[in-house]
C-alpha cells in the first residue's frame, strides 16, 4: 500500500469505480489532500474549525495507525471522489468497530459522508456508500449502521439502508 493512502487502495470496488462519471475516480483519502479540496467538501456536512495542514497530517497518522493493529484491516476508513480536475468532490468513512460478541465480529460505522453543493444529484453519494459497503463486506463487517437526519432518510434508503433503531447522545 502507498504509504500516503489512509487504507489499502486494494479495498476499492472496481465496479463502482467504472459506475462513476467520465472523468471521475475514487481512492483512499491521502495525506496531500490536505490540498485537493478535503475540508471544503467536509463543510458541506457541518463546521470543520480551523485545520492546519500540521493539525490534518497528525490526524491522519493517527487514523492511520489505529488501521495497522490486530488482523486484517481494522480501523478508518476514508475515501474520496475526485473529479477531472483532480479536485475532490466527495467523501465518505466507514469506522471499524472490534467486538467481543458475535464471536470476535466487526460492525462498520458509516460517517460523514459529503458531496459538494454542486455535484449533488450525480450519485456520487450512492457511489460512496456502495464503495464503504464494499469495504465492510471485504474487512469482515456483519453489519453496517449509521445516523442520518429525517432530511437524509430517504438517501439511505435509496441506498439499501433501513430504519433500525433511535439514536441517543450525550454532547460534552
Ligand atoms: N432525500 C431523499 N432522497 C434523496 C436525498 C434526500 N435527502 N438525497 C438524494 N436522494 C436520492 C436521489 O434523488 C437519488 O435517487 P434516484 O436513484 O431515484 O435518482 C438517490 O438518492 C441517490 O442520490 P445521489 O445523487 O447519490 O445523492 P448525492 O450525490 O446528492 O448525495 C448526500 C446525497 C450525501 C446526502 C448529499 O446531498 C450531501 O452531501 N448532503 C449534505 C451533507 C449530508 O447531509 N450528508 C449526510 C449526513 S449523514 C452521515 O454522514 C451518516
Amino acid at each position: 500500500m502507498s504509504s500516503d493512502s489512509l487504507f489499502s487502495p486494494d479495498l476499492i470496488s472496481s465496479e463502482v469505480a467504472a459506475a462513476l462519471p467520465e472523468g471521475y475516480t475514487i481512492r483512499p483519502l491521502q495525506k496531500n489532500d490536505y490540498h485537493a479540496g478535503f475540508l471544503d467538501v467536509l463543510a458541506v456536512l457541518t463546521t470543520v474549525g480551523d485545520v492546519s495542514e500540521q493539525d490534518f497530517n497528525q490526524r491522519f497518522e493517527e487514523m492511520k495507525a489505529s488501521g495497522t493493529l490486530g488482523r486484517g484491516a481494522g480501523g478508518y476508513h476514508i475515501l474520496v471522489i475526485l473529479n477531472g480536475e483532480k479536485k475532490i468532490v466527495g467523501t465518505g468513512a466507514l469506522i471499524v468497530e472490534k467486538k467481543f460478541i458475535h464471536s470476535l465480529g466487526q460492525v462498520g460505522h458509516i460517517e460523514d459522508i459529503a458531496v459538494a453543493k454542486d455535484q449533488q444529484g450525480k450519485k456520487l453519494g450512492l457511489r460512496i456508500i456502495q464503495a464503504l459497503d464494499h469495504v465492510a463486506e471485504k474487512v469482515g463487517c456483519y453489519k453496517t449502521i449509521l445516523d442520518c437526519s429525517e432530511a437524509n432518510e430517504g438517501f439511505y434508503v435509496k441506498c439499501g439502508f433501513k430504519r433500525a433503531g433511535l439514536e441517543m447522545a450525550h454532547y460534552y
